[in-house]
């Protein structure tokens, strides 16, 4: 606690040489004593309670824990979907609270990939316009739009199937649309809120491939999982419990 209001009595130029700092040190993710508390009625819901997490450009990490034990939330903070109720999140260096709207949404539309756990797909759209959107909203020419959402589409085998509408495909494709749109502007980071939970084994095994192929790439990866194995195609795992960080091990990967 002591240490956090220290922090949060910083001066701004004090702030900043922080960021920096992390920066050089080629720290893409840091948050201090970040918390998001939800008052519903006269409860108070500590869904992120004083998390302080440290991820570097390049880690591959996946977040495990109990439902409800605050991993959604979590992920909408540091996708900058959401403002923490307290703390600090510092996201390449600059403080999140100092962004404005317009630099958020070309960070959210350009350097981070979301895969939400209900996907959020237009209900309306084709999969193919579905995974266009990010590109539209970047500015990019109908023609190369078409051109990279059917190669989106194409990395997750669903080429076959990008005229159909949400309604029209199975939970498992839904989720690799998702995938696609997420993937579409080539974001550095990667958040993934259970992107095999509603895939068949060789489908996720599939999926954690291309996630492997993007890794590799030099992505920064961050994908929250319910199952060990997938878990452990990480470096890295952080174990949440009520919004707080239980364990921050490295998988046996990690270890080699
Ligand atoms: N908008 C909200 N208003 C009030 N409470 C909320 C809100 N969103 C989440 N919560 C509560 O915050 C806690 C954390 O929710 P969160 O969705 O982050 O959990 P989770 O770890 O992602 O769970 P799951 O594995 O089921 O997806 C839960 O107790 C939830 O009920
Ligand atoms: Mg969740």
């Amino acid at each position: 606690m002591a240490a956090q209001s220290i922090l949060e009595d910083l001066d701004p130029k004090q702030r900043e040489e922080r960021g920096e700092k992390l920066k050089t040190q080629g720290i893409v993710i840091r948050t201090y004593d970040l918390w998001k508390t939800y008052i519903m009625g006269d409860q108070e819901i500590n869904a992120v309670s004083g998390v302080e997490i440290q991820i570097k450009r390049g880690e591959y990490v996946a977040i495990m824990g109990p439902s409800g034990s605050g991993k959604s939330t979590l992920m909408n903070l540091i996708g900058c979907l959401d403002t923490p109720s307290r703390g600090l999140y510092y996201l390449n260096g600059k403080l999140a609270s100092d962004m404005d709207d317009d630099e958020l949404a070309r960070i959210r539309n350009k350097e981070i990939g979301f895969v939400f756990q209900t996907f959020n797909l237009l209900a309306r759209s084709s999969a193919l316009h579905n995974v266009e959107l990010p590109l539209i909203y970047a500015g990019i020419s109908s023609e190369e739009r078409i051109e990279r959402a059917k190669a989106a589409l194409r990395e997750v085998d669903l080429e076959q199937r990008m005229h159909h509408k949400p309604n029209e495909l199975s939970g498992g494709q839904r989720q690799r649309v998702a995938i696609a749109r997420a993937l579409v502007n080539r974001p550095s980071i990667l958040l993934a809120d259970e992107p095999t939970g509603a895939l068949d084994t060789n489908t996720g095994n599939e999926i954690m491939a291309l996630f492997e192929r993007l890794h590799q790439a030099g992505n920064t990866i961050i994908l929250v999982t319910h199952e060990l194995d997938i878990a452990n195609h990480a470096h890295r795992v952080i174990h949440i419990r009520d919004g707080k960080i239980e364990r921050d091990d490295a998988t046996p990967r990690g270890q080699l």
